[in-house]
């Protein structure tokens, strides 16, 4: 499908003639995407979703740019061939910030990439001192470093790449949390104090699975701070494509898990994923390396 902005045409009177109930493929590396799928569940409802957790694959973070390009675009040519989706949300800031162009040259859905949100972040600061948190591969990308330069060349930016959270965000999903001092340590660096005085006042989360451990970052933060979630952004952007719901269809459209291994499918992490609407689990093996 491929939507045009028509002159005069509103975006969702347009996209909803188009796409009733239309099918939204997310994707991430693991679980993460579950923070933006959630939000992007309420602004369509109706819709039905498919997300792909490329566990086979994860962690994303340690793996090299051309690496990740080819596997990126292994997993999504398989799924998309068997789902067909409206629109793909790419919930994954390691992945986005490399594979979306060779994702939107191959597929011609409107894909809807989630990276670093240093834009708002340099928009809320204060003390002009923010902090990315993100996985090593997300700080190590000039996509990245052309945000920071372009919209927050006037903040001192600190960038941590934090090797182990998205792993405890995925433990602490399946009933297995860290304890409180592994947590702090991993993200003590994200708290700065300058010769000045002035503190660090913004922790923009460029990882989605980050948001999974918000509560408690919030509770181990040395001082608090504000920090910055992309994904009610990345919603935002789902129903400019798609159009907002049409809220008079009773409708509640379903949303099917897709793991590329489901070895760590346990009983905790099903009933996990049952709170975020994921009712029913399929696997499409795809070993990494393979192909
Ligand atoms: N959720 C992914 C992100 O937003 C990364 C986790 C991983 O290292 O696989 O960056």
């Amino acid at each position: 499908m491929r939507i045009d902005l028509m002159a005069g045409a509103t975006t969702a009177s347009v996209a909803r003639d188009l796409t009733p109930n239309p099918t939204i493929l997310v994707f991430d590396s693991g679980l993460g995407g579950l923070t933006v799928l959630d939000q992007v569940r309420r602004a369509r409802p109706d819709a039905s979703y498919v997300y792909v957790a490329d566990d086979a694959g994860f962690p994303y973070g340690r793996l090299s740019e051309a690496t990740l390009v080819d596997r990126s675009l292994a997993v999504m040519e398989r799924l998309v061939s068997l789902h067909r989706p409206d629109l793909i949300v790419i919930a994954c800031n390691t992945a986005s910030t490399i594979v979306l162009p060779a994702l939107r040259q191959r597929f011609p859905m409107p894909i809807v990439g989630v990276v670093p949100p240093i834009k708002p972040a340099s928009e809320a600061t204060r003390s002009r001192m923010i902090t990315l948190l993100a996985t090593p591969g997300t700080v190590a990308r000039a996509y990245t470093h052309d945000l920071i330069e372009t919209y927050a060349g006037q903040c001192a930016v600190t960038l941590v790449g934090a090797p182990n959270l998205a792993r405890f965000a995925e433990s602490q999903l399946a009933g297995a949390p860290v304890d409180d001092a592994t947590l702090s340590a991993e993200i003590a660096a994200c708290f700065v104090t300058g010769d000045d005085g002035r503190r660090t006042d913004v922790v923009a989360l460029a990882c989605t699975h980050y948001p999974l451990l918000l509560g408690r970052f919030q509770a181990l933060a040395p001082w608090p701070v504000t920090w910055i979630d992309p994904a009610p952004a990345i919603a935002r952007r789902v129903t400019q494509l798609l159009g907002a719901a049409d809220r008079s269809v009773p409708y509640a459209g379903t949303v099917l898990g897709t793991f590329t291994s489901g070895s760590g499918l346990t009983g905790a992490l099903r009933a996990s994923l049952d709170r975020h609407g994921i009712g029913s689990i399929a696997v499409e093996a795809m070993p990494l390396g393979l192909q």
